[in-house]
């Protein structure tokens, strides 16, 4: 990392049964039709080895934060925005897999909106316990929701058990773009045919169109975190061309990040920034321009 460097929190930036469906006649097999990516596994469970440190990062985060939303991304604004965007993509009475849900804040946020049938797995047991918690408070939900214990690169569920799969921010923890694969066939697994795949992540085009902004405006460019590889958008998309395609891509934060991520580092240079004030809640709402977001989401049907 050069000086010129700042590091950008996008994590934020950065089980047993419990997902089947009694009398519902098992989907066809189709694990012949997908590659061999399975990664080596860590002696002590399902999880490659390579990924065990970023999974202790996120079992130590989910016991320091408990219930709040900011385990996940600090930016409680754009993590309550991108929420209702995924919200407009799903529809009453669906099953919906929220794949590494952390203390379940979206997947609330969406069994509030719509009548689901939500589950949220996460392979951090801290923070499925809080998610657990946040549920047993959350008051009146319009859908039902189930958090479990779970790995999204091999899911205990059975194939075509979903309408939707979300994944916010969790493929860019699967540490490389191997991993990041093998959760793009293991939610094709467990997609219904004409299924969507619901992705909202960080990529690296993404990525280098806000800095290329910034660096033309004197900023310092913003890099990953040590536990954050973001999506390669050519790479991953023509991997899951003959299993997905590829419908829509929904930009969402564009303004929101040159506001807040050009704009306010250039007139604002000292202070905590806030994330609730009104600036950024502003900036979150407005209408689209551009392609500056670091966070879009690509909507993917299965084949
Ligand atoms: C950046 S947080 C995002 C959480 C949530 N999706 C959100 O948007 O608020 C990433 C989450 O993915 C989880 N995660 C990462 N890799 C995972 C995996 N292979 N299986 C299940 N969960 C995983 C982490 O424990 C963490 O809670």
């Amino acid at each position: 990392m050069s000086s010129n460097d700042i590091q950008v929190d996008v994590s934020l930036y950065g089980s047993p049964d419990g997902g089947r469906t009694p009398n519902r006649p098992e989907p066809e097999d189709q694990s012949d039709l997908l590659p061999n990516l399975t990664p080596s596994r860590s002696a002590s469970g399902n999880l490659p080895g390579d990924l065990e440190p970023i999974r202790q990062h996120w079992e130590q985060r989910g016991r320091k934060y408990g219930l709040s939303p900011s385990v996940s991304w600090v930016d409680e604004t754009m993590l309550h925005r991108e929420g209702i965007i995924l919200a407009s993509f799903i529809s009453e009475g669906e099953r919906v897999l929220d794949a590494g849900c952390a203390n379940g804040y979206t997947t609330l946020q969406l069994a509030r909106m719509k009548a689901v049938r939500i589950t949220g797995v996460d392979y951090a047991p801290s923070m499925i316990e809080h998610a657990n918690l946040n549920l047993n408070r959350a008051g009146p939900l319009k859908g039902s929701v189930l958090f479990r214990v779970g790995n999204f690169l091999n899911l205990d569920f059975p194939t075509a058990s979903f309408d939707k799969v979300i994944t916010k921010r969790c493929m860019i923890n699967l540490g490389n773009t191997d991993h990041q694969k093998a959760a793009l066939l293991e939610a094709y697994r467990v997609l219904k045919p004409g299924g969507l795949f619901l992705i909202s992540e960080v990529s690296v085009q993404s990525a280098n169109h806000l800095n290329q902004l910034r660096q033309r405006l004197g900023l310092q460019t913003m890099t990953p975190l040590w536990h954050n590889c973001y999506l390669d958008e050519k790479e991953l998309f023509s991997f899951a061309e003959p299993y997905f395609e590829l419908k829509k891509i929904k930009r969402f934060s564009s303004t929101y990040y040159v506001l807040t991520w050009v704009l306010y580092p250039l007139f604002v240079r000292s202070g905590r920034r806030n994330y609730r004030s009104w600036y950024h809640r502003l900036s979150a709402n407005l209408p689209q321009f551009g392609d500056y977001g670091l966070q879009k989401l690509y909507i993917l049907q299965k084949r």
